[in-house]
């Protein structure tokens, strides 16, 4: 058989792709799409509450911000740091798209080079700059600095790796450390999104409102970070393979994901577009002005 009955066979025999099948696609292409609306307002709101075009800047750099007396060392570093990491988050939350298309990757490879380069070098950083604080200052919690050691170091170390694996052209090593990498960005937005969340739906069970941190609180500080990293790990194992689910859960898999896509879009709009959400309240007010 020559190449052109082959093809025009493949064509005729080509399988109808099953409603189920279409759907989870559809639900795919909504949780990117909606992540990269809802990174882009986050990054926006870094920059512009950064820049003190918005009614409060952060507090952790107060100091250095309100040009205050900063005596130590240690407030420089922190306040310094701190501020580091700010840029360089907005970076990461930002840049990641262009290193994604697969269109730059395979046309324009000058450009996912150094955009490579320099989201790995911005990933160091905001790690170091994060680090930074929490050594000199501390997160609001003891335990809070604990968690965010522990994912700052997954992110650095992603970053590293998946740089020393593209250098020594060992794709397939750099393309898992680089989707372990965004996993690690993703938190830094998913931690607002669960908090609201979770906030909202179940009335605020074990959000605390006093000093002492409720049940929800600490389990936060590894639900924005440790669940992504292993859905990126089932994505780096599974990349080849076709994973066949058994037909009676088909279904019940579109609606979990039909589920988790409805939580995902309020969770993005209530902190993004009202007046009660964490970046909405800084953004709205620029837009009402
Ligand atoms: C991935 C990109 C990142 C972005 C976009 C980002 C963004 C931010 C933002 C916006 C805040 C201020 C939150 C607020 O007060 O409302 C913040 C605080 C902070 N971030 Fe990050 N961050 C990133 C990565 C990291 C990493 C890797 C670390 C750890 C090494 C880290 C450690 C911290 C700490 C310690 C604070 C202060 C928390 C506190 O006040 O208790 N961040 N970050």
């Amino acid at each position: 058989m020559n190449e052109q009955n082959r093809l025009a066979m493949g064509r005729t025999t080509a399988r109808p792709v099953p409603a189920e099948e279409r759907l989870l696609r559809w639900t795919g292409r909504f949780f990117y799409f909606a992540a990269l609306a809802g990174l882009g307002v986050f990054g926006t709101y870094i920059v512009l509450r950064a820049t003190g075009a918005t009614f409060r800047n952060f507090e952790q750099w107060h100091e250095l911000v309100a040009g205050l007396s900063m005596p130590t060392a240690s407030i420089w570093i922190a306040n310094l740091g701190i501020g580091l990491h700010f840029v360089m988050g907005t970076i990461l939350v930002l840049a990641w798209p262009i290193l994604l298309s697969s269109k730059i990757r395979a046309r324009h490879r000058a450009v996912h080079r150094w955009t490579g380069r320099v989201y790995v070098t911005a990933g160091l950083l905001a790690g170091i700059g994060g680090m930074s604080f929490i050594l000199t200052h501390g997160a609001y919690l003891r335990a809070a600095s604990v968690a965010f050691g522990i994912w700052g170091t997954v992110l650095m170390l992603s970053a590293v790796m998946a740089y020393v694996h593209a250098r020594a052209k060992r794709f397939d090593l750099h393309r898992a450390w680089a989707i372990r990498l965004f996993a690690m960005v993703l938190g830094s937005w998913v931690f607002d999104l669960e908090f609201r969340a979770w906030k909202d739906l179940t009335g605020g069970i074990g959000i605390s409102e006093s000093e002492t941190p409720g049940v929800f609180d600490y389990a936060l500080l590894y639900l924005f970070f440790v669940p992504n990293l292993l859905v990126a790990e089932f994505f780096i194992r599974n990349k080849h393979k076709r994973i066949a689910l058994p037909r009676k859960l088909k279904w019940p898999m579109v609606a979990a994901f039909a589920a988790a896509g409805l939580v995902f879009a309020y969770a993005i709009l209530a902190v993004s577009a009202t007046h009660s959400g964490k970046y909405g309240k800084h953004l709205l007010q620029l837009v009402a002005n």
